[in-house]
């Protein structure tokens, strides 16, 4: 994995060897692959990384629904500093300096290529100057921050990559002033249906594989087949589909509320308004917290 940067306008939380540590680094920092992503540009008068997000997909809008219903329905606007987790390319960092009266942001993530290459061609899109992103190699669950020291926290399609969702919200909530908020965007939760499905599912998987239904088939088709490798029991994380490349995760709506009042914040789900064109949903739902001052 080519984790080195020679750009002296990263900062580094992390050690090359601590970044190869994390287990989906290698596909986060895989250039070759990030190159065949529709949204990838090699130049800033390419725009398919804007387009991508506002008009291929309801990401921009999604963010901004929140941001506006945090202002209008709670009376916060986003101003000071904020922190942009898993920033990427830094596009949701550009989209809210350019439309809020935040002052500046804090970017991590642990793709260098991203970070370094794409993201100030995106924040030039949006007409925002480098240097009032911040851009930081660094672990979303471990924030080299103190304690209350950022005005708001924001992140897109970053939630179901968390690892631990609840150590991601805990350390955000506790770098976060009071009255601040937290905005996980690009979300889509699962429901107890879902779930319920899916272990109808694996339950008829299992039957399928159990001994006594091998051994009628093999009687059957005249020939020994192999051993029944599944287990009869489903264990409850089976029915949550990770992906180990990226990191997703399933989770519901209840368990993040959980995980949100858990760290002290108080939790404001917002479905987000299905788009009235044929763009590619990928918010569906934005996960809000308040920390009450
Ligand atoms: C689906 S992308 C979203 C990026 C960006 N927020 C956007 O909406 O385009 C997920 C991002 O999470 C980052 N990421 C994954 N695990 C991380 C971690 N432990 N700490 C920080 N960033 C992480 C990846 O490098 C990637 O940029």
């Amino acid at each position: 994995m080519e984790v080195e940067s020679s750009e002296e306008s990263l900062t580094y939380w992390l050690t090359a060897e601590e970044l190869e540590a994390i287990p989906t680094a290698e596909y986060w920092n895989d250039q070759e692959r990030e190159k065949q992503k529709e949204w990838a540009i090699e130049s800033e008068s390419d725009l398919k990384a804007i387009h991508y997000v506002r008009h291929q997909t309801n990401l921009e809008d999604s963010l901004l629904e929140a941001v506006n219903w945090v202002r209008d329905e709670l009376g916060i606007s986003l101003k000071g500093t904020g922190l942009d987790l898993a920033a990427g390319t830094c596009w949701a960092s550009g989209l809210l300096l350019s439309r809020t009266p935040l002052g500046k942001a804090l970017a991590v993530d642990i793709s260098v290529h991203r970070l370094d290459i794409i993201a100030p061609m995106v924040l030039h899109q949006y007409g925002i100057e480098e240097k009032r992103v911040e851009r930081i190699v660094g672990s979303f669950s471990t924030l080299k921050l103190p304690d209350e020291s950022v005005d708001h926290v924001y992140m897109v399609q970053a939630y179901h990559h968390a690892d631990s969702p609840a150590a991601l919200i805990r350390e955000a909530a506790r770098v976060l002033k009071p009255g601040g908020v937290i905005i996980a965007s690009g979300e889509h939760p699962i429901t107890e249906e879902d779930i319920f499905r899916k272990r109808n599912r694996n339950w008829v998987k299992s039957i399928a594989t159990l001994p006594v239904a091998s051994s009628i088939a093999s009687a059957m088709l005249g020939r020994k087949l192999s051993p029944p490798r599944k287990r009869f029991a489903t264990a409850w994380d089976d029915l949550r589909s990770t992906d180990p490349l990226k990191g997703d995760r399933e989770y519901t709506l209840e368990e993040a509320e959980h995980i949100f009042t858990s760290a002290g914040l108080t939790f404001h789900p917002q479905t987000v308004a299905a788009p009235d064109d044929d763009r590619m949903v990928k918010s569906e739902v934005n996960l809000i917290g308040v920390k009450n001052g």
